[in-house]
């Protein structure tokens, strides 16, 4: 076919450009799912308790993941401040994942350890008392919601419908270990966890 013929047909060179571009996606997209380096997790990789579960769901639900990315790419200026960059086997267990795309707040994928537990409730009840430059939201009724854990279990078995190994136990468990504590447990639970859930990096940051 002489290329004039497509140039001159418009509908004909849409339908070549959709063949052309799939082919393109899906020779780019498929093996994603048959890579081990994408679809096995990380050595040594545990599942989150359900505590550090339930603060996950309070970080989505307080849209955290708005203005923090959980995402260190590959670049010496990130690696230097946040850690090793991250991995798409650290993530196989993520559903959803929160990698973010918008850095209003640094990078928190490898958090954990980094700040004390006690800096982590002063900058949650009012981050302008530890750093007083911060733009950071209070979040203030994080200290006077309880958890009943009602959800949890069912929630867990969701996740382990899609394939996270969470144990009898840990299901069994699961309302136990969060009923009665309050929000700001749970998500405190959560920071300290990000990265901190293998230790192929060291995680140092
Ligand atoms: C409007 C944007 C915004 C939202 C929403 C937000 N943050 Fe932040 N966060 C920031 C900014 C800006 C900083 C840097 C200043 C500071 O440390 O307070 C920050 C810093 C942090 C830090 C310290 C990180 C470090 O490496 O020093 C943590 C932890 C954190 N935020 C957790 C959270 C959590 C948990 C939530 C949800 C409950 C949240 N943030 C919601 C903007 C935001």
């Amino acid at each position: 076919m002489k290329h004039e013929t497509i140039e001159k047909n418009i509908g004909l060179m849409i339908l070549l450009i959709i063949i052309t571009i799939s082919g393109g996606g899906l020779a780019e997209i498929v093996p994603l799912f048959f890579q081990t380096s994408t679809t096995k997790p990380i050595e040594g990789m545990r599942t989150y308790t359900a505590l550090e579960f339930e603060g996950r769901d309070i970080y989505i639900r307080e849209g955290c993941n708005n203005c923090h990315s959980q995402m260190i790419r590959p670049f010496r200026a990130e690696t230097e401040r946040y850690g090793h960059f991250s991995t798409a086997n650290e993530f196989v267990w993520e559903h959803p994942f929160l990698w973010g795309s918008k850095r209003t707040g640094p990078d928190l994928a490898r958090v954990g350890g980094r700040y004390s537990d006690d800096w982590h409730r002063a900058h949650l009840y009012n981050p302008r008392d530890v750093v007083p430059e911060s733009k950071m939201p209070a979040y203030p009724w994080l200290f006077e919601n309880k958890l009943t854990g009602k959800d949890t279990a069912k929630k867990l078995e969701v996740q382990r419908a899609m394939g996270v190994p969470f144990t009898d136990e840990q299901i069994a468990g699961a309302q136990d270990a969060v009923q009665g504590k309050y929000e700001i447990d749970a998500l405190v639970a959560y920071l300290q966890a990000l990265g901190k859930t293998h230790s192929v990096y060291n995680n140092k940051r």
